[in-house]
């Protein structure tokens, strides 16, 4: 292990359904949209005041890249998981070789923490190797009924799971986050 890795080195920050779902059919996150408030983040801000580098997803990726905005991740540099390799642009950087070696090679190259945004397959895809350290999960009181769930039905370890806190704000939304591994 890099001698750079703190206790808190892989996070998830991620909202679902109170029914399991990241999306909607056709990646639809419309359900998302009511819980935008001016002066109430969640405490995303603070999530990306020591966050590094992210990862995402190549449907993450695609999803993003439908909303057309200017900026991605406040100019972070952004890992797209993908089986494809493509031409890096901007804060994008295309990855598509092993998923360990990705990790070691962040873990060099950055000090502080990386962030998962998603979606399920690319955070499931880390989780099997044992790679993250906390999930913060914002629960929005909606169902959806299908979808695409953060979890897959089976095949993850629950073995060490420890809540860090549990918050519940005036909409409704409760925000959990669990710790994988032992405080120390
Ligand atoms: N609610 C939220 O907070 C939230 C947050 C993030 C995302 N989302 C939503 O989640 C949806 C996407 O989630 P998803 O689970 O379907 O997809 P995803 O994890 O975003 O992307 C899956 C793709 O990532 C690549 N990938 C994943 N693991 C890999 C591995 N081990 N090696 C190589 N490539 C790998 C593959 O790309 P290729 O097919 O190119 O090989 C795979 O098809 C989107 O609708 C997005 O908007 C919601």
């Amino acid at each position: 292990m890099n001698s750079n890795h703190s206790p808190e080195k892989l996070a998830v920050f991620i909202a679902q359904t109170l029914d399991g779902y990241i999306a909607g059919l056709d990646n639809d996150i419309g359900f998302l949209d009511k819980y935008y408030q001016e002066n109430e983040d969640y405490g995303y801000s603070r999530f990306m005041h020591d966050v590094d580098a992210i990862i995402i997803g190549r449907k993450t990726f695609d999803k993003l890249q439908s909303f057309q905005m200017q900026h991605y991740y406040e100019g972070k540099p952004c890992y797209v998981i993908t089986h494809t390799p493509r031409t890096n642009f901007q804060n994008f950087i295309f990855y598509s070789q092993d998923i360990q070696q990705l990790y070691n090679l962040m873990c060099d190259k950055y000090k502080r923490k990386f962030y998962i945004d998603g979606g399920a397959e690319t955070i499931a895809s880390f989780h099997k190797l044992g790679l993250i350290d906390s999930f913060t999960i914002s629960i929005l009181p909606e169902f959806l009924g299908n979808g695409i769930k953060l979890f897959p039905p089976s095949g993850l370890s629950s073995d060490q799971l420890n809540l860090e806190y549990c918050k519940q704000f005036d909409n409704g939304l409760i925000q959990l986050k669990y710790l994988t591994k032992p405080k120390n």
